[in-house]
């Protein structure tokens, strides 16, 4: 004969789920919302098990309970309280109610349906006149006493039990749920941390590699540099060597003025090829002996402006066609092509001015036998200010005066 069990839940949600649970299983169910609606129904259809929540509006679960079991057609019906309220004031209250057991909220459907089961098999709880026991138990700070059948002071600690063997089920689940999480992250990190080695292994082998091609590169723009400069000295012989002494001056003053290291570099480049315009004059001129007429001298100065035009087209890192044709302008704006004065004059090209000339005048040319480095030195320092920096002035002056410094033949 089928079961018919009466659950009374507020909830209409959690109604449906109770009822899809027991109907799947085969019981008959009677929902009700309230204390009130499931007295109406509990008189009306007499089911076999009546399962309460507790908190519910116009009659709770203590009350419908207390009421059921205070009618004698009715109290023989087992009654279960299934709530979210778990203290052990709840629990008494529920004793006290005459409730025969006691589930908390979240159940898990098939304790549940066990304990349904169980109830329905064995009959209607004892309840044909056992002595009742009194219980006296503390609760917080209160002392709760209470008078109950044994029957059901067990069905309730059995009912306690449960709930927690449920709780503790629930707990260790999370606890091995957690322990995989953390494997799987641990595991995750590990992949991540060898990625990211490789990424940072992979990123050092390219920076060195490119490194290596820079420095490739720089001595090829080095080597280029150095054929050129020597191109223009194998037509010129009385000036052999000229254009290298005068980059080895110009980057020993570039230091001694503190520039970066960069700066220096590329004075030695401009040092090496401010000459590299005079490939337009012609040889029997850069050689001649003596003194040359206005019309030789023209040809020589072109020198600035061929050097420039032959640069610019080239990608320096550092102005190298500037400083090429800048190098025979004076300060007092005395100086060629564009007679330019101090401030519109680079920096490069003031420290290749003082270079050119110290060194011009400290070695022979085919039209003079050398002055020396002393002469050489009192030519800038006569006209330091007027024709060249003081600030390069003094700093190839301090070189040579302390012997830092001397030209190679
Ligand atoms: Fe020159």
């Amino acid at each position: 004969m089928t079961k018919r069990i009466c659950i009374t839940e507020d909830s209409r949600s959690q109604a449906l789920i109770a009822e899809t649970i027991f109907a799947d299983r085969g019981y008959e169910v009677v929902l009700a919302e309230n204390g009130m609606d499931a007295l109406y129904k509990i008189n009306e259809m007499r089911p076999d098990l009546i399962i309460s929540d507790v908190e519910m509006p116009h009659m709770n679960g203590y009350d419908l309970c207390r009421t059921v079991k205070s009618d004698t057609e009715l109290k023989h019906i087992p009654f279960i309280l299934l709530t979210l309220l778990s203290s052990i004031t709840d629990v008494v209250k529920g004793l006290e109610a005459g409730a025969d057991y006691y589930l908390t909220k979240p159940y898990n459907a098939d304790v549940l349906v066990s304990m349904v089961g169980s109830i329905l098999r064995n009959g209607p709880v004892s309840s044909n006149g056992d002595r009742a026991v009194s219980i006296c138990m503390p609760a917080g700070d209160a002392l709760l006493s209470f008078e109950a059948e044994p029957q059901k002071v067990f069905n309730f600690l059995h009912s306690t039990y449960e709930n927690l063997v449920q709780e503790n089920r629930h707990l260790l689940f999370t606890k091995q749920e957690l322990r995989k999480l953390n494997n799987l992250l641990e595991e995750k990190v590990r992949e991540k941390t060898m990625f990211l080695e490789g990424e940072v292994a992979e990123r050092r082998k390219a920076e060195n590699a490119l490194k290596e091609s820079l420095e490739n590169m720089r001595k090829t723009v080095d080597g280029t540099v150095r054929a050129l400069a020597k191109t223009i000295e194998m037509r010129d012989p009385y000036t052999a060597g000229h254009q290298r002494r005068v980059a080895q001056l110009s980057c020993a003053i570039g230091k001694q003025m503190n520039f970066s290291g960069d700066f220096v570099d590329g004075l030695e480049v401009m040092g090496f090829l401010h000459d590299i315009g005079k490939i337009i004059v012609p040889a029997e001129i850069l050689s001649k002996p003596g003194a040359l007429n206005e019309f030789e001298l023209n040809i020589i100065k072109a020198h600035a402006q061929a050097g420039y035009n032959i640069l610019k087209g080239i990608e320096f890192s550092w102005p190298v066609a500037a400083a090429t044709i800048q190098h025979h302008e004076r300060m007092n704006g005395t100086g060629y092509p564009y007679g330019l004065n101090s401030d519109a004059i680079i920096m490069e090209a003031r420290i290749l001015a003082v270079a050119d000339v110290v060194e011009a005048m400290a070695t022979h040319r085919p039209y003079r036998p050398a002055l020396g480095i002393d002469v050489a030195l009192q030519e800038i320092i006569d006209h330091r200010g007027t024709l060249y920096d003081s600030a390069v002035v003094e700093a190839c002056r301090t070189l040579f005066e302390q012997g830092q410094f001397k030209f190679e033949k």
